[in-house]
């Protein structure tokens, strides 16, 4: 099989900086926008190709979406012999249950779809809950950026510092920063009431005179990395609170004052294109490495039990 890399839309910079990684010339592909918002994509012949898509569905999530499934079905119709979905950031993902009776279960529609449409195997990155992997039928590689993002960390944050889970989902995530860089874990308890606004109920772990560094898989309105470094402060910690997310959304917010009060500096990944971000200091940590690897890893059928989260 031949080792081919299809960009969409989502992420072209680092489907670019994925391909240079590999020594491949991305495989062409075209994908019209029709005047009533439809996809149509058009790849070249790929016969016996062993194919990775490059999409993550950041916003707009559903253009992002749908774009997916159609490059997916493009690629198969086009003669591939086995396909990868490489969504870094998977939108949806947070939709693993249902909060309250007569909702979706979102990530598994989405699920369905992705496997429906002709993906052989999903490569994620941090994903919000390793939950979702239960909700495809093919399988699912959930990579993580920890240790990058703990390397560079690493550089920023001073001896006595302690990591913050913002929330219960996070406190895995936290551990695992917090085994990397030998630092305790103190964890946030919060409650979200809308889709942008949160309320923290209690700190566990004790903060106070200590330099705080608030981990996550992801920013999107901020409104969680905002309460969190609000509430630790207010119980002792230092106000230059660093902050570090796989997926940097950063979704812009109509807010009175700083966007990004208390909060000196995020780290993030490029699994999403970098939003702009005048008013915080923003550190960018390429992935394409870790994405190159692993896609050159199942093309020679080898393990990516190092590269997994845990
Ligand atoms: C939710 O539980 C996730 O782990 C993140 O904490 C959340 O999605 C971040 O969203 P926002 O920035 O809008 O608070």
């Amino acid at each position: 099989m031949t080792l081919c890399v299809v960009s969409g839309s989502g992420n072209s910079p680092l489907a670019a900086l994925i391909g240079r990684e590999l020594g491949v010339t991305l495989s062409a592909c075209n994908v019209e926008r029709f005047p009533d918002g439809e996809f149509r994509p058009t790849v070249g012949a790929l016969p016996d190709a062993d194919v990775y898509i490059i999409q993550p569905t950041g916003p707009p999530v559903n253009d992002h979406l749908v774009e997916s499934l159609l490059l997916i079905d493009a690629c198969r119709r086009a003669g591939a012999e086995r396909i990868t979905a490489v969504m870094p950031y998977l939108g949806y993902a947070r939709q693993d249950r249902r909060d309250e009776a007569g909702q979706a279960v979102g990530a598994q529609v989405i699920a369905r779809a992705i496997t429906s449409s002709g993906a052989d195997r999903v490569i994620v990155v941090d994903p919000h809950t390793s939950a979702i992997e239960a909700l495809f039928d093919v399988p699912v590689e959930m990579l993580t950026a920890v240790p990058m993002l703990a390397e560079v960390l690493d550089e920023h944050i001073r001896e006595d510092s302690v990591i913050v889970a913002p929330d219960l989902g996070a406190v895995k995530l936290a551990e695992h920063y917090g085994s990397r860089l030998d630092k305790a874990v103190v964890i946030v308890r919060k409650v979200r009431q809308s889709g942008s606004e949160v309320r923290v109920e209690e700190v566990i772990g004790d903060v106070e005179g200590r330099p705080v560094v608030i981990v996550d898989d992801m920013i999107s309105t901020g409104a969680t990395i905002r309460a969190a470094a609000k509430a630790v402060v207010a119980r002792g910690a230092l106000s230059d609170v660093v902050v570090a997310a796989t997926h940097g959304l950063l979704l812009p917010q109509q807010m009175e004052g700083p966007r990004f009060p208390l909060i000196q500096r995020i780290f993030v990944t490029d699994s999403l294109p970098t939003p702009s971000t005048a008013d915080v200091t923003l550190g960018v940590v390429s992935i394409a490495p870790l994405l190159a690897d692993a896609i050159h890893r199942l093309h020679h059928r080898q393990s990516l039990d190092d590269l997994l989260m845990r």
